[in-house]
Parts: structure tokens; C-alpha cells; sequence
């Protein structure tokens, strides 16, 4: 799909963290790769900005402290500082809003994304005002980003004032996780090469495992944070994104709706989770004070702007199952917390052990076959394999030994582009693959209220875990007790 011609793009929010520390970089970036249309514009609004002329300054020195400026070429950058605009308004206000619509968007046959980085309490307002304005219209597409809502229930209001004036077609659900390649060759993979997929079941697969541990603390976010806790900020989208992709059906094609249709009925077979189910499956932690990187770090409510007591989880370990004939039978342990020994996202799948052991000396247990995915820091597969060892021996030892794919080893002269470079240039595309459909975001709520009603009704406060550490014994104890361990 190409990028049309004549398009703009308005940040609501555009003095904040989401648009310095992605926005500006992703569309630098995409600049730099010759992706925009050479009469873009890039027009920010936000509230509170002293001086809109310093703005694109603002906007280069910020680059340069998130991104280290490696790739600031000086003629690019005049280029695209160019495109910025910013305008300080209350875009919740529609006389405010006529009044750049009037001086700004005065051709309706460009075609226009709004970005909304802003808090969704205020989406609904701001839709309002671009609609009763008029920048509503069959060329414009609207993005937004978690948190959508805190529940199925509040997600569904979130919607409804967004349904109220766009069609769903207009409207793209940002999960970055979507954005990042890896994931996105978790679909090549499967459906690009035919090794796989006929394994790709219950009859071959032992177990699957979803790990996204940060050694980040809630730091700066404290506030926020405390109100979504692991399971709302990243197994609602980020975790339960990725089991989608792994578990899915191959879809008739890559088109939107063929996608979000296979999609959709993984997370409607996910077993749900309530009452006693919660407990025996699921595990809440909080980290307490200990070391990250060599440093003593204080525990979650003892970090600035913290409360003293919050039983906000900070690490989820979850055993999931999806009840359908693919599946039955194959756990999913996912996993994410703040504060772990070491930053990664990855994707285990664990095949099953060979069905005769012809070389039962040499294999112990815990020698099948392993795929891993890794999406995060270096992003690569690895398929572990048992191998002969080289030499004389008549028993033929054997040892694991894996076939390495290293994006980087393999693609040197390819800059790996950021998640929110692929997300921008699908949305100037028109194609929402790779972003969630309504449909989608609310099965995924529903399945994680029944596990928040859980730990409400059970009184499943988190346990604690020292920072730096792999989360508490009791995410060890889940899978243990299926006779199987983590992979870290
Ligand atoms: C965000 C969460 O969605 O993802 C953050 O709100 C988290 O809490 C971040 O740190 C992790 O993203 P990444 O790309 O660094 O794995």
C-alpha cells in the first residue's frame, strides 16, 4: 500500500513524553528513509508550550538525549525540522480548534492522521471537537494508545465516544509490541517457510512461555503506574498480543480482517481464568528493595512520588491454556515484571521429547527441542538441537547445540527500525494489521477482569521479590509444579 501524496499529521499532545521519546524520532527516522511524501506537515498541539518558535529545537535536543543522535544527518533533519509546526491550543475546546482548522487544515483533500498523545480521560472530548469542527472526514484516520481503559467496561466507553464519530476503519489501536520486527517475523516464520507449522500443535509442543522482564523500576511513572500494575500494562496487550501470533490460525491473507479475525478467536478460546482457578495459576509480585546494574535500588513504595503501601502487582506470572484443537492441552506460562535480573522479551516454544529414545544413555531429560524467539535486546531465533559430539566414542555422545539467527549477524547494512516507524507508516498507509481491533481489545479485557476479580475476591495480595532477581519463588513454584522450569 503507498503512503498518499499529500498527508498530515497532528500530534494532540504534542509537548509530551510519548511524542518526544517515539513520535519526533519515528518520523525523523522515516524522513531519513525517504518514507514521507516531501510536503508533509508534522503539526503539535498541546496546551502548555512557552514558545512555539523554539519548538523544533526542543524537538532535536530531546532526539539527541533519547536516541544519542547517531543518525542525525544535518540536511535531513533541516528537512524535516521544516514539516514541525507547534501550536499551543486546548484541542477539548472546538472554538480553539476551528481556529487552526481555519489557519492550518484549509484543503480537505489532504489527508490527515490525528495522533492522541494525551491521556484517554480526555479522547472523548477531543473527538467531539474534531468532529464538530469538521476535521472528521472519510481521508482522516485517528491513533491511540493504551492504557484503553482499566476494564472491559471502561474500555467499551473509551470506544463508544471514538465509534460515536469514526468508523472502525478510522481508528488505529497502537500495541508497539506489534511494531517491533521480530514480532512481526514471528509471521514470516510460521507462515513463510514450511518447517514449522506442520509441528506447530499440541502433538509436537510441550509447552510455550511469553517472558517480557524489564530491569526498570516504575521510577518516574510511579503515579501512573500504580493505577494499571503489570497485568493491565502489559499482559492486557503486550503479552496477550504475542500469545495471539503464536497461537493463531494461518490467516487467508495478510489483510486486515484476516488477521484480526484469527486473532480474535485465540483470545475467545482462552480459558478463563476465576476464583480458585486465579489463585492456583496465577502469581502477583511486588519487588522490595535490592541491586539493578551493580546499584542498590529501593523497593516499589519507596521510590519517589511512591505511596508507602500499594498492593499494585509489579510482576504477573500467569499459566493460560486455549481450549481448541490446536492447543488442548498446551500450557502458555506468560511472564512480565519490573525490576528482574536482566532486560528481555522472548518466546520459548518446547517441543516435546523424541517418542523412542534411541540414544537413552546420552539423553537426559530436558534435551528436546527448543525455538526461541527472541525479541529483545538482540533480536534473533535459536532452535536448539541435540547433536552428536565430534570423536570416537561408541556410546555417540550428544550435546544441545543451536542454530543461531542473529538479525543483526545476518542483515549488517539494515538499520533496525523502531516499533513506532512501522506503526506511523501503516497508519499513512491505511493498513491496520498490525494494530488491535476493537473487537480484539475487548476479548482481551474480559479475560483479564475475570483474573483481577480473582485476586480481589481471594484477597491475592503480591508477594514480594528482591529487584534483580527473577520475581518470587512462587512464579518458580507455578511451573515447577507441571515438572517444568523458566527459560532465562
Ligand atoms: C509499555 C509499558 O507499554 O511497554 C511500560 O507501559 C514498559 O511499563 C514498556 O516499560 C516496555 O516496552 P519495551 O518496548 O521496552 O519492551
Amino acid at each position: 500500500m503507498e503512503v498518499r501524496m499529500i498527508c498530515d499529521i497532528l500530534i494532540i499532545g504534542g509537548d509530551g513524553d510519548l511524542a518526544f521519546r517515539k513520535l519526533y524520532p519515528a518520523l525523523y527516522h522515516l524522513d531519513l528513509d525517504q518514507c514521507l511524501p516531501p510536503c508533509q506537515r508534522v503539526i503539535s498541539v498541546s496546551r502548555n508550550v512557552a514558545s512555539a518558535e523554539g519548538f523544533a529545537e526542543k524537538v532535536r535536543n530531546k532526539f539527541i538525549k533519547y536516541t544519542g543522535g547517531a543518525t542525525l544527518d544535518e540536511k535531513v533533519w533541516s528537512r524535516f525540522a521544516a514539516r514541525l509546526q507547534h501550536v499551543a491550543l486546548n484541542a477539548t475546546s472546538e472554538a480553539e480548534l476551528a481556529l487552526l482548522r481555519s489557519k492550518v487544515f484549509t484543503d480537505p483533500d489532504r489527508d490527515l492522521i490525528v495522533y492522541l498523545a494525551t491521556p484517554p480521560a480526555i479522547f472523548a472530548p477531543i473527538c467531539q471537537s474534531l468532529w464538530a469542527v469538521g476535521l472528521v472526514r472519510d481521508n482522516m484516520r485517528i491513533v491511540i494508545e493504551k492504557p484503553l481503559g482499566k476494564d472491559r467496561e471502561t474500555f467499551l466507553q473509551i470506544n463508544t465516544s471514538l465509534a460515536a464519530h469514526f468508523k472502525e476503519e478510522q481508528i488505529y489501536r497502537i500495541d508497539h509490541y506489534l511494531g517491533k520486527e521480530t514480532v512481526q517475523n514471528l509471521l514470516a516464520m510460521r507462515f513463510a517457510n514450511a518447517l514449522f507449522e506442520p509441528l506447530w500443535n499440541g502433538n509436537y509442543i510441550d509447552h510455550v512461555q511469553i517472558t517480557a522482564a524489564e530491569t526498570v523500576g516504575a521510577e518516574g511513572r510511579w503515579q501512573f503506574y500504580d493505577e494499571a500494575g503489570a497485568l493491565r500494562d502489559m499482559v492486557q496487550n503486550h503479552l496477550l498480543q504475542l500469545l495471539c501470533l503464536v497461537a493463531m490460525e494461518p490467516p487467508a491473507s495478510l489483510e486486515p480482517h484476516a488477521v484480526h479475525d484469527e486473532k480474535l478467536k485465540v483470545l475467545r478460546c482462552l480459558a478463563p481464568l476465576t476464583g480458585r482457578a486465579v489463585q492456583e495459576h496465577t502469581v502477583r509480585g511486588q519487588y522490595v528493595a535490592g541491586t539493578s546494574g551493580g546499584q542498590s535500588v529501593p523497593g516499589y513504595t519507596q521510590e519517589e512520588g511512591a505511596r508507602a503501601v500499594s498492593t499494585t502487582e509489579t510482576f504477573v506470572a500467569i499459566k493460560a491454556e486455549i481450549k481448541n484443537w490446536r492447543w488442548a492441552g498446551v500450557p502458555f506460562y506468560l511472564r512480565t515484571g519490573k525490576r528482574m535480573q536482566k532486560r528481555f522479551s522472548e518466546i520459548v516454544v518446547q517441543f516435546n521429547e523424541v517418542p523412542h529414545a534411541l540414544f537413552s544413555e546420552q539423553m537426559r531429560s530436558g534435551t528436546a527441542n527448543r525455538l526461541v524467539i527472541r525479541l529483545q535486546p538482540e533480536e534473533g531465533i535459536r532452535l536448539h538441537l541435540l547433536n552428536k559430539v565430534p570423536g570416537l566414542d561408541d556410546a555417540m555422545p550428544l550435546e544441545m547445540v543451536s542454530l543461531n539467527l542473529s538479525l543483526s549477524d545476518v542483515f549488517t547494512q539494515r538499520r533496525v527500525p523502531d516499533a513506532y516507524e512501522r506503526l506511523l507508516l501503516d497508519v499513512m498507509r491505511g493498513n491496520s494489521t498490525l494494530f488491535m481491533r476493537a473487537d480484539q481489545v475487548e476479548a482481551a479485557w474480559q479475560w483479564i477482569d475475570g483474573i483481577s476479580a480473582g485476586w480481589h475476591t481471594g484477597k491475592q495480595r503480591p508477594v514480594p521479590y528482591v529487584a534483580g532477581s527473577w520475581g518470587p519463588s512462587e512464579s518458580i513454584a507455578l511451573i515447577a509444579r507441571d515438572g517444568r522450569s523458566w527459560q532465562e
